[in-house]
């Protein structure tokens, strides 16, 4: 049963997502707008494409913007064009998700994880200072949750050491920082359109940003099997290029975003009165909106401290309320990256965040009875513990 269906069968189900509902009163003009690439036939480089790269290139303030497979292969081609490869090191957080990182390693390069700062959850930047070398080459900043990294600090250490900034804005699309949009900071930024971001799509899909005119058509040639004419490959590139369908359905979606965000800034300025409000000050720690940008709240990630975190997930679960971890396990401490020797402790913020956040719902069709619905299952059941600590 979809989110959506389980939603109606049970009115006090609060899911952590309903992608169901949000699409409902576009379908059929998603429907419309698939239909004209069947009937076309151009799967790929269909009139689609072109219209959503021009659409996202004006929304981020820059002169390109190239559709790839995946928020994932968009920062695997970026560093493709940016040569990245064996003998570079690529600075980035641990606090991400695994893509910010499988395409350095894929690479050959170093995987230079960094520790954030614990107020933001982004790269903190006297760490990256402190972390580079001659070997450095890029430094990979994750606007997590939806709110931009320091790009101002991170753009000035990048240009002093000469090195590219390539932004992983995959949970940040519509986001600014200091009136400048994600995606508009860095050589290149990368963006994803996986199903649950701010704008998804209807599978897999990706899009690159830049205003470099060289490298964009490096972007789209490794993008394109490194092939520029027809047979003619000067590159080794890789198949990676967005579906029609896919551009299609997402500029239909493109047009609700910049509502959508307003709904999700609203849910997030009610959770922080509901909490507020309900008097559990210092027993969570609460996101703050962004001093200075603007926070789309691609998730709304509270901080249960004292180890307590597992328990109040369990207790959401048990009264129907959706919540995630994002995310568990940090990647210097995953099994696949334990070749680079990063022991337990080497990264404390990342360790204390990974052991504390939990993200709740905050999806655009959240209702307030729903939010309500959130508040008062976290304080009853901080409350309990409360009583049962006297
Ligand atoms: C921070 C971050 N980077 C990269 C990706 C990879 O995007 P995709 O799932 O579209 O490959 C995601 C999303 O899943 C992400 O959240």
């Amino acid at each position: 049963m979809s989110d959506a269906a389980q939603r109606t069968a049970d009115p006090n189900r609060v899911p952590l997502l309903d992608i169901v509902s949000e699409n409902r009163p576009f379908n059929a003009e998603l429907l419309a707008a698939i239909g004209e690439v069947l009937n076309t036939g151009r799967f790929l480089y269909g009139p689609p494409v072109q219209q959503l790269e021009e659409a996202i290139a004006t929304k981020c303030e820059v002169k390109h913007a190239i559709g790839c497979s995946s928020g994932s292969d968009a920062l695997l081609v970026s560093l493709m064009a940016l040569d990245v490869g064996r003998g570079d090191e690529v600075i980035l957080p641990s606090f991400t998700f695994f893509a910010t990182a499988s395409c350095v390693w894929r690479l050959g390069a170093k995987v230079v994880f960094v520790d954030i700062d614990p107020a933001t959850f982004n790269l903190a930047p006297e760490q990256v200072e402190a972390a580079i070398t001659p070997n450095t080459k890029a430094v990979i900043p994750v606007d997590l949750y939806g709110r931009c990294a320091d790009l101002t600090r991170l753009t000035e250490i990048a240009q002093k050491n000469g090195i590219h900034l390539v932004e992983d804005a995959a949970q940040s699309i519509g986001a600014s920082h200091q009136d400048r949009p994600a995606g508009a900071w860095g050589t290149v930024g990368c963006f994803s359109f996986y199903p649950t971001k701010n704008l998804g799509a209807c599978g897999d899909a990706g899009i690159m940003t830049t205003s470099d005119d060289e490298l964009a058509e490096r972007l789209r040639l490794f993008g394109a099997h490194g092939m520029n004419p027809r047979y003619v490959h000067k590159v080794v590139g890789i198949a990676s290029r967005i579906d029609s369908i896919q551009a299609a359905a997402l500029c239909v979606k493109l047009k609700q975003l910049g509502r959508w965000t307003e709904m999700r800034r609203e849910n997030a300025l009610r959770y922080q009165q509901l909490f507020e409000s309900a008097s559990i000050d210092g027993e969570i720690v609460l996101p703050t909106d962004d001093p200075s940008g603007r926070h789309v709240w691609n998730q709304y990630t509270i901080r249960v401290p004292d180890g307590r975190r597992d328990a109040l997930r369990a207790h959401l679960a048990a009264e129907s309320i959706g919540s995630e971890v994002y995310y568990p396990i940090p990647l210097h401490r995953q099994e696949c990256f334990a070749e680079l020797g990063y022991s337990v402790g080497s990264l404390p913020e990342t360790e204390r965040a990974a052991n504390e956040v939990l993200s709740l719902p905050i999806f655009p069709g959240l209702t307030a009875g729903e939010q309500e619905r959130v508040v008062d299952s976290v304080s009853r059941h901080l409350a309990g513990k409360r009583a049962s600590a006297a």
